[in-house]
C-alpha cells in the first residue's frame, strides 16, 4: 500500500503491524519523511519513502499498488484532477483509493451564541495561503462535487462516502469547543472510497 502525504508515518506503522506486505509513503516535507523513516525503523518495519509533491512525477511504479490512501493530505494538492490521475496510474486495475479531508461545509460555518452561522459561501473555492512546516501552502476549499467529478474523470468508481463526526471530537472542550459544537450538527470530515475501473 501507498500513503500520499504520509506525514510522520503513524498510519504506515498501523498497516505494517497488520500485515501489509509493502509500505510506501510520499510526502512533500523532507522533515516529515525523515521522521517517518526514523519511526518505522524504530518499530522494526521497512518502508520506501519518496520526498515529492503529490502533484508531480516522482518515480512511483505504475499499475503496482492494491491500495492507495491519504489521511488529511489530498486537499493540499494544487492540481486535484492531475493528482487523482496519477493515483489511478499507481493502482492496479480494481485497486482501491481511500482518502479523508476536511468537510467543505465545516469551513463555511462558525458557532455564535449556540447557533451555527455561515461565515463564507459554500461555493467560494478561491485560493488562500496557510503556513505549513517548511513554507507557505496555497489551499482552496473545494466543493464535494469537485472531488466526486475529479474521481470520475480519473477513472474511479465511488463505492462509499462517509460523513460522520466521532465521539472524541464531540467531547472536545475549551478552545476546541467550537469544533465540538459544530461536529454535533454537521460532518467535519468526509471519507471516500473509490475503485479504479
Ligand atoms: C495533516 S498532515 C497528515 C499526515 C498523515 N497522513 C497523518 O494522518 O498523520 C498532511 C501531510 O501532507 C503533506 N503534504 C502537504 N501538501 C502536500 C503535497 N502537495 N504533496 C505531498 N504531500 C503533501 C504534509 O507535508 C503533511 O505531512
Amino acid at each position: 500500500m501507498l500513503e500520499i502525504g504520509c506525514g510522520n508515518g503513524q498510519s504506515l506503522q498501523y498497516h505494517g503491524e497488520r500485515g501489509a506486505s509493502e509500505l510506501w509513503g510520499v510526502d512533500l516535507s523532507e522533515n516529515q519523511i525523515a521522521k517517518a523513516r526514523q519511526h518505522l525503523e524504530a518499530c522494526g518495519l521497512s518502508a520506501a519513502f519518496i520526498n515529492s509533491p503529490m502533484e508531480e512525477e516522482c518515480g512511483l511504479p505504475e499499475n503496482y499498488f492494491d491500495f492507495v490512501y491519504s489521511i488529511y493530505a489530498i486537499g493540499w494538492t494544487t492540481d486535484l484532477e492531475g493528482t487523482f490521475r496519477r493515483i489511478a496510474s499507481y493502482l492496479k486495475r480494481d485497486g482501491v483509493f481511500i482518502f479523508s479531508w476536511s468537510h467543505p461545509i465545516h469551513k463555511c460555518v462558525t458557532t455564535e451564541n449556540n447557533m451555527l452561522t455561515f461565515k463564507k459561501s459554500y461555493f467560494d473555492d478561491s485560493w488562500y495561503s496557510v503556513p505549513l512546516d517548511e513554507g507557505t501552502l496555497t489551499l482552496s476549499d473545494r466543493k464535494l462535487s469537485t472531488y466526486v467529478n475529479a474521481l470520475a474523470k480519473a477513472g474511479f468508481v465511488i463505492e462509499q462516502m462517509i460523513e460522520e463526526s466521532d465521539e472524541e471530537i464531540m467531547q472536545l472542550r475549551d478552545d476546541k469547543s467550537d469544533l465540538a459544537q459544530k461536529a454535533k450538527m454537521l460532518p467535519v470530515t468526509f471519507v471516500m472510497k473509490a475503485r479504479k475501473r
